[in-house]
């Protein structure tokens, strides 16, 4: 058994749309992982299930030997962070202190405690003490982005799901995000689920890839294997990295088309 374990996950809202269908997969604990897939292929939805906020229509997800169909929604968001797609449709408490608070005083953690938490993720997200007293309406989108994933650390969980990180946001600060996700990952052994529409983002931080097209996996495999297999880039409607079609545009020449950064780029170079 892995640390989360999915099988035959089926999800259809209320109103009739069947987001999931047969969707199995499992992740280890410490893993650093990307999901991918066009707008509605079904990976927002996937992770409300991993999180407990939705439970399968049928199937099961199963996360540290805990069926989300018999937890209580505070035992799954203790396991599984999930950070909102847009950080500004989480954050609502006055204070970014309060905001970061609200998730362990929600699961009845003591005041002395939830106090301990705040100050902990505070310091892990990098956020200081000015800031903890400001309204999260008043910071740059990259220092909100800081407080939503401070906001689920809080929570401790072992996984954490971060939708669209770096969405409008500039080369630098995607890669400030990024870097310090890599640091939950390795420092901090959080597993971290990355979802993602920048293939550049995917090939630079994360070797496994979760593909997904109109509610079912397509796909569970390396970034090399996945990027250099056009079927399923065709399925899942995206393109590979820059560097890895320009390595495929060059493959008359030896390249292999499976190049995810510049520095395979001038090695495969150097070897032909
Ligand atoms: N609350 C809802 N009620 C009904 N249908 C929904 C709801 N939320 C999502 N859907 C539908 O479920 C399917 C999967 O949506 P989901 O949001 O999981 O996709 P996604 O891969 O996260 O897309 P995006 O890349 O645009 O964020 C889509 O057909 C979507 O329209
Ligand atoms: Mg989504």
């Amino acid at each position: 058994m892995s640390y989360v374990d999915v099988i035959d996950l089926a999800y259809t809202y209320p109103d009739g749309t069947q987001a999931l269908h047969g969707v199995t997969l499992s992740i280890e604990s410490g893993e650093m992982l990307s999901l991918i897939g066009q707008n509605g292929s079904g990976k927002t939805t996937l992770s409300k299930c991993l999180n407990g906020l939705l439970l399968p229509t049928s199937g099961n997800v199963v996360v540290d030997g805990h069926d989300s169909k018999s937890s209580s929604i505070s035992d799954m968001v203790r396991r599984v962070g999930y950070v909102f797609q847009n950080p500004d449709h989480q954050l609502f408490n006055p204070t970014c202190r309060d905001e970061i608070a609200y998730g362990p005083r929600n699961i009845g953690i003591r005041e002395p405690e939830v106090t301990e938490r705040v100050e902990e993720a505070a310091t892990v997200v990098g956020l200081g003490s000015e800031h903890l007293t400001e309204h999260p309406f008043f910071l740059t989108k990259g220092l909100r982005q800081r407080v939503a994933i401070a906001a689920i650390l809080a929570l401790r969980p072992r996984v954490i799901i971060v939708d669209e990180p770096t969405t409008g946001q500039d080369a630098r600060q995607a890669r400030e995000i990024m870097g310090f996700l890599t640091t939950l990952n390795r420092e901090h052994g959080h597993t971290i689920i990355i979802i993602t529409h920048d293939m550049d983002i995917v090939a630079a931080y994360t070797e496994r890839i979760l593909a997904m097209a109109k509610g079912t996996l397509i796909a569970d495999n390396s970034a090399r294997e996945i990027f250099s297999n056009p079927a399923i880039m065709e399925r899942a409607s995206l393109a590979p990295p820059q560097i890895t079609r320009l390595a495929q545009a060059l493959g008359d020449m030896g390249i292999h088309p499976g190049v995810l950064s510049l520095d395979e780029m001038i090695a495969a170079f150097e070897g032909s």
